[in-house]
């Protein structure tokens, strides 16, 4: 039992290591809402779904206004609106400045 459960946390281990990318400048739980922005807008911000924005290279302080209307309903979509109420104004300005570069921040 104990052989199983230690090749069952080896394996968790390893999922989680090698599962999405990491990033250094980004804490743990904004990894896994970036990821979740990248799963839909791409991994540099573009994509190719017909109704979903391009990210990459979008004016920082652009982005971070909509993610605050999303926020507070000025501005509605079942998915945004969800999204951007789990962001904090800090995790919104690192997200815009990810997609601005299209690329991960050292
Ligand atoms: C399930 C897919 C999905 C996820 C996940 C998602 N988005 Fe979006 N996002 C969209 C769609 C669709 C729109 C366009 C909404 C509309 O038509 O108003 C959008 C719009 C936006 C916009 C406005 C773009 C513009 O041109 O006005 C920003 C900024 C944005 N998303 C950032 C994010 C961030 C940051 C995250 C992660 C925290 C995220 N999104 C997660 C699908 C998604």
């Amino acid at each position: 039992m104990s052989v199983l459960n230690n090749k069952l946390a080896a394996f968790m281990v390893l999922s989680a290591t090698m599962g999405g990318f990491s990033c250094q400048a980004f804490a743990e739980d904004d990894q896994k809402l970036l990821n979740m922005c990248i799963a839909c807008h791409g991994v540099d911000g573009s994509n190719d779904f017909a109704s979903i924005p391009n990210l990459k290279g979008q004016n920082v302080q652009y982005m971070v206004g909509q993610l605050k209307n999303f926020k507070t309903d000025k501005r509605q979509d079942k998915t945004m609106s969800k999204v951007a109420k789990l962001l904090t104004e800090e995790q919104m300005q690192a997200m815009a400045v990810y997609f601005n570069t299209g690329k991960e921040q050292d």
